[in-house]
């Protein structure tokens, strides 16, 4: 990456010969590994503080431009995504003029429409109050495609399962959108879009598919939790809840990571992330309905 972070050896690891790694010997050359330890602490806890106060943005954009360097280490982080056979299916189509945004707008707004007509009663008139892009008010927009066809039909580790280019994609998401917290750079991603009108208004060929689109800019607030919940429209599952052991729909006997006696709590695992307070003011019972 051409921005001056440790290199993976320098931020844990030291490159080695191949030779001495366990695993047999194959045909061809010599390949590069590096050792692999964990991160010192103060790096563990500044990656899961990515992860924990990311947050997706819609109204908090400033308008300040995004510096081209920066923008280029977010794609940068992107394209540094797993995909399937490596086939880095992705294309990242930067939008920045400001008529072409409102055009965009557009598009959100009868996808909008159209599932606001989705829900009922109370809900349907809490689903209009919220504000679900800010499309206009992000200086820059980043579409994320795949390219399904890239490697041609065949493709390693693709043939079982379809759709793994698409996730493939989705992993370029998620990089770009860590990297842009510990940029300060705040990302929403708007699926409530008719795609057609977005693919003719930014001349996407049918073949490409949309996966993403990204608004992106500066920021220097953002809610300290998911505003859908601090909105009471659907609060985070217990994550014990969520994990299964040895089977689907088998509870761990006991929760992963942690002990019947407290003091043996493995807090390596989760560092900087705290349990959800309990009893937050959310409406429980909307969890089971639609959205
Ligand atoms: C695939 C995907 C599509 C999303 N589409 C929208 C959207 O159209 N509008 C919106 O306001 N938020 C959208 N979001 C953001 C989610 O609402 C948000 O991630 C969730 O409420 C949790 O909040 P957080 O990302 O701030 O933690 C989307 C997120 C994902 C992963």
């Amino acid at each position: 990456m051409s921005h001056s972070s440790p290199s993976p050896a320098g931020a844990g690891g030291s490159r080695m010969p191949s030779s001495s790694a366990s695993s047999p010997p194959l045909e061809g050359p010599a390949l590069d590994r590096v050792t692999v330890t964990p991160f010192a602490e103060a790096d563990r806890a500044a990656v899961y503080r990515a992860i924990e106060t990311r947050r997706d943005v819609r109204a908090e954009f400033l308008p300040d431009p995004i510096d081209p360097a920066l923008l280029r280490r977010l794609l940068e982080a992107a394209h540094r995504a797993p995909s399937v056979g490596f086939m880095q299916p992705w294309n990242f189509v930067v939008v920045r003029d400001p008529a072409t945004r409102s055009r965009v707008h557009a598009a959100f707004t009868s996808a909008h429409a159209a599932e606001a007509a989705l829900f009922q009663g109370d809900r349907a008139a809490r689903y209009r109050a919220l504000k679900l892009e800010g499309l206009r008010e992000a200086p820059v927009h980043v579409v994320v495609t795949c390219d399904r066809d890239r490697c041609g039909p065949v493709v390693l580790g693709r043939s079982a399962d379809p759709a793994t280019d698409l996730y493939s994609c989705v992993c370029a998401v998620q990089n770009l959108w860590l990297a842009a917290r510990a940029e300060g750079i705040g990302v929403g991603w708007v699926s409530i879009l008719d795609k057609g009108r977005a693919r003719a208004i930014l001349g996407i060929p049918e073949a490409i598919e949309i996966v993403a689109y990204l608004c992106l800019g500066k920021v220097d607030q953002a809610f300290a939790s998911p505003e859908l919940e601090q909105r009471g429209w659907r609060a985070r599952l217990p994550l014990d809840d969520l994990i299964f052991e040895d089977g689907w729909g088998r509870p761990a006997p006991v929760p992963l990571g942690r002990s019947a006696r407290s003091s043996d709590v493995d807090d390596g695992v989760a560092v900087g992330v705290e349990a959800p307070p309990a009893g937050r003011a959310v409406e429980q019972a909307d969890d089971r309905q639609t959205g």
